[in-house]
C-alpha cells in the first residue's frame, strides 16, 4: 500500500503543464472500438484508469501499444464482446464500451456494474437509452447481455444529463439506420471532445455541447489521430493548490473557457485568477473569503472540484456551505479533514464548513479519486506532516500529482509500506 506524506507550509510557485482529461480519454479510447482501423490518441495522461482502459481493449482482441502520451489502438481484431468481472471491477468506465460494441456487432455483454464510494451509481439512463435504438436486455449471474438485430435511430429523453448515458447513446448511435436525437443531454466539454473525435473518424453528429445533439447513421467509422482536451479537473485542483497555500502558480494547457465556474468562485472568494487563450494564473491571498458552494451539471460547478473546495473553504474566513446535488455520498472527505481539525457539520445533502484559521497534520485515507485530491491540498496547507493513505484512487486520475507539487515547491513523498 502506498501513501503520501505531505509537509505543509510552503507557498506553491512557478508554471506546470496540464495533463490531457481522463474523463474525454476514458469514453475517446472505448470508441476506438467503433472503427476497423489503427487509431492514434495523443496528449494521454499516463493515468490507473487509462491503463485498465487499454487491458479492456486488449482483452476484446484489440492491439494496443503506448509511447509516452500517445496511444495506438488497432480495433480491426477486436472479436469479443464481452467485459470480464474483474475488469468490470477494476473501472466503472469499461461500461462505455457498451455503446461501441453494440453498434458494431449488435451484441454486449458486462459484468454489472455495482455502486462506489460515492453513490449507487446506476445506469438506467444508459440502458433506457440504447433500449431506445432497439437493443433488448437481459440480466443473469451478475451479467447484463443487450443485443439487436439492427440498432435504428430514435428520440431519446433523459430523465437526467447523464455524463455517460450520453456518451453511450452518442457512440451507440453513430452507427444505427436513420437520426437519433437525444435531448437533455449533457453539456460537459467532454462530450464536445467526443463528438469531435467520432466526427473526426467519419460519424455526423451535432450540437455537443448544447442539451440537444443529433446524430446521423451512416455506414462504417474509419480511423483517427486524435489529440484529447486538457483535464479541468486537474486544472481546477492545481488552482485551489496555489489558493489553499497563498501561492503564485501558472498553469499551462489549458481551456479557460472549460473552468469558468471554477474561476468565479475563486474570484468570488477574494483569490486573484488570470487568463489568457491557454494559461491561467492564480495568486492566492492571506485570507480567503468564506462562499456558498453548489454542484451542478455543466455549466454549474463541478462536483469533481467539491471536495477539493471544501479543503480551501476549511480554512477560509467565515462559514461556506456547499451543497452537493449530483452525488448522494460524496462527503467522506469531511470526516479525514475533521481529522485535520477541520469544523464540518453535514447535514443530509449539505455540508457546513466554519473557517478555521490552520489544518493540522495527521493520518487521513482517501475514499475516492478526488477526496484524496482534497487530501492532499490540505496537507499542503496543514501544520507538520499529513500521511493520506489509499492514493491508488488519486494515482487514476492525477498524472505525475507529485512531480507536478514538488515542481512548485511542495513537499511530498510517495511512501510505501
Ligand atoms: C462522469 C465523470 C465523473 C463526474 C460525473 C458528473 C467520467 C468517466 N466520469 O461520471 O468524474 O463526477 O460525470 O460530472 O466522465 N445516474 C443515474 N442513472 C444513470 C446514469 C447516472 O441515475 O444511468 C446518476 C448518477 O448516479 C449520478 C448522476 O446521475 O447521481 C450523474 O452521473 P453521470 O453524469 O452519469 O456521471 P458519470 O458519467 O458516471
Amino acid at each position: 500500500m502506498s501513501s503520501f506524506i505531505v509537509e505543509g507550509g510552503n507557498r506553491l510557485t512557478g508554471e506546470i503543464e496540464i495533463s490531457g482529461a481522463k474523463n474525454a480519454v476514458l469514453p475517446i479510447l472505448a470508441g476506438t472500438a467503433l472503427s476497423s482501423g489503427e487509431n492514434s490518441i495523443q496528449q494521454v495522461p499516463k493515468l490507473r484508469d487509462v491503463r485498465v482502459m487499454k487491458e479492456v481493449l486488449e482483452s476484446l482482441g484489440a492491439k494496443v501499444s503506448q509511447e509516452d502520451n500517445v496511444i495506438t489502438v488497432n480495433s480491426r481484431l477486436i472479436d469479443s464482446c464481452e467485459i470480464s468481472e474483474s475488469l468490470m471491477r477494476k473501472m466503472r468506465a469499461t461500461v462505455f464500451l457498451m455503446g461501441p460494441l453494440l453498434a458494431r456487432f449488435n451484441q454486449v455483454r458486462i459484468s454489472q456494474p455495482g455502486g462506489c464510494s460515492i453513490g449507487p451509481r446506476p445506469i438506467d439512463l444508459h440502458i433506457k437509452g440504447l433500449k431506445a435504438l432497439g437493443a433488448e436486455f437481459t440480466e443473469g449471474n451478475g451479467y447484463l447481455e443487450g443485443k439487436a438485430e439492427e440498432l435504428v435511430g430514435a428520440e431519446i429523453h433523459l430523465d437526467f444529463p447523464s455524463v455517460g448515458a450520453t456518451e453511450n447513446i452518442m457512440m451507440a448511435s453513430t452507427k444505427a439506420k436513420g437520426t437519433t436525437v437525444i435531448r437533455n443531454a449533457a453539456k460537459e466539454p467532454e462530450i464536445i471532445d467526443l463528438q469531435n473525435f467520432l466526427n473526426g473518424m467519419g460519424a455526423k453528429i451535432r450540437g455537443a455541447g448544447t442539451d440537444v445533439i443529433k446524430i446521423k447513421g451512416v455506414e462504417e467509422l474509419n480511423s483517427i489521430n486524435y489529440t484529447v482536451i486538457p483535464d479541468r479537473i486537474e486544472t481546477g485542483t492545481f488552482m485551489v493548490a496555489a489558493a489553499v497555500t497563498n501561492g503564485d502558480v501558472l498553469l499551462q494547457n489549458v481551456i479557460p473557457e472549460h473552468i469558468e465556474p471554477i474561476i468565479a468562485k475563486l474570484l468570488e472568494m477574494g483569490v486573484d485568477v488570470k487568463h489568457n487563450q491557454d494559461q491561467i494564473k492564480v495568486v492566492g491571498v492571506p485570507k480567503i473569503k468564506g462562499v456558498d458552494v453548489k454542484t451542478l451539471p455543466y455549466p454549474g460547478f463541478p462536483t469533481d472540484m467539491q471536495p477539493q473546495f471544501m479543503t480551501l473553504l476549511s480554512v477560509a474566513d467565515g462559514t461556506s456551505v456547499i451543497t452537493e446535488t449530483i452525488f448522494e455520498n460524496r462527503f467522506k472527505h469531511a470526516d479525514e479533514l475533521r481529522r485535520m481539525g477541520a469544523d464540518i457539520k453535514i447535514e443530509s445533502r449539505s455540508a457546513i464548513i466554519k473557517g478555521i484559521d490552520n489544518l493540522s497534520g495527521t493520518i487521513v485515507e482517501a475514499s475516492d479519486l478526488r477526496a484524496g485530491a482534497a487530501l492532499v491540498l490540505a496537507g499542503l496547507v496543514a501544520e507538520d506532516k499529513t500521511e493520506v493513505r489509499n492514493i491508488y484512487h488519486i494515482d487514476r486520475g492525477y498524472e505525475d500529482l507529485e512531480a507536478k507539487i514538488s515542481k512548485l515547491g511542495g513537499q511530498i513523498n510517495r511512501v510505501s509500506k
